[in-house]
């Protein structure tokens, strides 16, 4: 396969939203974005991802689209988004976009006329999206087809009374989802993608990508997510899309699926694949669920980090795909906690804790996402009242919190520490009232911490965090990290998380400890000809058994 450039890219990702307000109506904007260009070419970034972007009433923040053609009203306007593919093309950075296949929002026109059986397009919309029938108990009460549960907590039926039928929808009651078996639907959608990329557009990061198939008998399951995730016919459909509309113009597509075999890996991004170029998983993602937590489950209990799991499943993708796909590497999105406050130590240990995950995770091979706000180390949101927190999902999962015996106190513990608003809340520029994102109050209050954590002081501190990911990317790109081969040396251990990446011309040693407390590193490798280039505390001749502090992280390089 001939080079690409998302082989050698970095990619940051924006948060519209909450990056930077232009117009200070509190809200972030492309012109806020543009103004920041400087700042991401500075960094080192080649290619940004842009949450969606599309008109939508903003329940879902934007993920619930109302027009796939025209630009949000909070974020400005088409001119707007010429004028940011263009200069950022002329500062050598790619665009990524969020493309949303699965839903859209019932504010769009198709569920307009969808859902209104007397509306002139009736017939035509009506089968984009999927509907079932009521089912009536002894009692002839109606009842919901199935008591599948939504990703947001709910159940994924609404009646619908004008047609009594209700409609799916995997997430919010306002993101009914498209049925994927309608070819006109296909048709319209493959028609969106390829607006924007006459638009300029260099690459799609395609939504709840293997959601798109459903189980059309609609057997019962509670949850039942195995009835409308990672059926094999969304393979099908994807692999349609990408022979159409990613393949022909040359376009770059990331998806996002859960666990995947081997063989699905290659599925999705293989070199011979023509769904997607890579794909964003999510193994490494929730290492510290406690399953004994029943008032806040799931991925709301936050237990003790598992660092064999975050080590075996980055492992795992770069073996999955090793010479036959190429593997996407990142921290967090906009849908998980912030990282130092996940598995660092946000408090006492924040400038030694945000750098060690920066080693652990910026010297790995494949393509690097950076999420806004990552290279400062923005913690989670110190919110105390529930009316502070954006998300959609929040409301519903705190009501059923309280209903499995949560207290008030616990719930809003439990939003803190694992809410998708942890990531959202705006981007601190300075230490001023409102962070330098906005003049006026955003729609997202600012973390009380921007007076002491915000990117103005840590520019001029050449031992910040913020320095550190830029010297780690600039290594990235003068070693070729992107390409290495990884080798974890303690994949076994319980305590420790030590890798090579070994390059055409040097080895990489990277030594981390995930505790807050001192661990034991016994190295099994020959340490001859190891230098220590890179630190978080002191410079360290690098020995067979090494202490390391909490949080402590090294790299050391071999030059062939
Ligand atoms: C995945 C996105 O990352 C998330 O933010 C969104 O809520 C769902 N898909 C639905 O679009």
């Amino acid at each position: 396969m001939t080079r690409k450039w998302w082989q050698d890219a970095i990619i940051y990702q924006i948060y519209l939203r909450s990056f930077k307000d232009s117009n200070n109506d509190g809200i972030g904007d492309f012109r806020g974005l543009i103004s920041k260009l400087d700042y991401l070419s500075d960094l080192g970034v080649t290619a940004i991802w842009v949450s969606p972007h599309y008109e939508s009433p903003m329940d879902d923040n934007g993920y619930d689209i109302s027009n796939f053609f025209k630009v949000s009203e909070d974020y400005g306007t088409i001119e707007d988004v010429k004028d940011f593919i263009r200069i950022a093309h002329s500062k050598n950075m790619k665009v990524i976009f969020d493309l949303v296949l699965n839903h859209t929002s019932d504010e769009h026109e198709w569920f307009q006329a969808a859902k209104d059986p007397v509306h002139l397009d009736h017939h035509k919309y009506h089968d984009y999206y999927i509907w079932q029938k009521p089912k009536y108990d002894k009692n002839g009460e109606r009842q919901m087809p199935t008591q599948w549960r939504s990703w947001f907590g709910g159940p994924v039926w609404e009646y619908n009374p004008p047609t009594d039928e209700y409609y799916l929808h995997i997430f919010s009651k306002k993101m009914p989802d498209l049925n994927w078996h309608n070819q006109d639907m296909k048709r319209d959608m493959k028609n969106v993608a390829k607006w924007w990329i006459n638009l300029g557009v260099d690459g799609f990061r395609v939504d709840a990508s293997n959601h798109l198939e459903k189980n059309w008998d609609f057997p019962e399951g509670h949850p039942g997510y195995e009835n409308f995730s990672g059926l094999p016919e969304h393979h099908k459909y994807l692999e349609e899309f990408g022979i159409e509309v990613f393949g022909p113009h040359d376009v770059m597509a990331m998806g996002e699926a859960g666990g995947a075999t081997k063989e699905e890996a290659l599925a999705y991004c293989g070199f011979e694949s023509n769904e997607f170029d890579m794909l964003i998983h999510f193994g490494h993602c929730w290492a510290d669920y406690d399953g004994e937590n029943h008032l806040t489950p799931g991925k709301w209990s936050k237990g003790k980090i598992n660092i064999n799991h975050i080590k075996n499943s980055f492992n795992r993708w770069f073996r999955m795909l090793n010479g036959d796909g190429w593997n996407l590497i990142y921290w967090h999105n906009h849908d998980h906690p912030r990282i130092i406050s996940h598995y660092g130590n946000d408090l006492v240990y924040h400038t030694e804790s945000g750098k060690m995950l920066a080693y652990s995770l910026y010297m790995m091979p494949g393509t690097p996402i950076i999420y806004q706000g990552e290279e400062i180390g923005m913690t989670n949101v110190d919110y105390k009242e529930l009316n502070d927190f954006r998300d959609v999902e929040v409301y519903t999962e705190y009501e059923n919190f309280l209903s499995f015996g949560a207290t008030h106190e616990i719930a809003m513990q439990a939003l803190r520490d694992r809410s998708r608003d942890n990531a959202r809340s705006p981007f601190q520029w300075d230490d001023s009232l409102y962070a330098g994102f906005s003049d006026i109050n955003p729609w997202m209050n600012i973390n009380g911490n921007s007076t002491f954590i915000n990117l103005k002081k840590q520019q001029a501190d050449i031992n910040s965090i913020f320095s550190t990911y830029k010297q780690l990317i600039r290594l990235r790109k003068e070693e070729k990290l992107n390409d290495g081969i990884l080798h974890f040396i303690d994949i076994e251990n319980e305590n420790t998380f030590t890798y090579i990446n070994e390059t055409v011309n040097a080895k990489f040693l990277v030594l981390a400890n995930f505790k807050s407390k001192k661990i034991k590193v016994n190295l099994d490798i020959n340490i001859a000809g190891y230098q220590n280039i890179m630190y978080n505390y002191i410079k360290r001749e690098l020995s067979n058994e090494l202490k390391l502090l909490p949080y402590e992280a090294l790299i050391y390089k071999y030059k062939k």
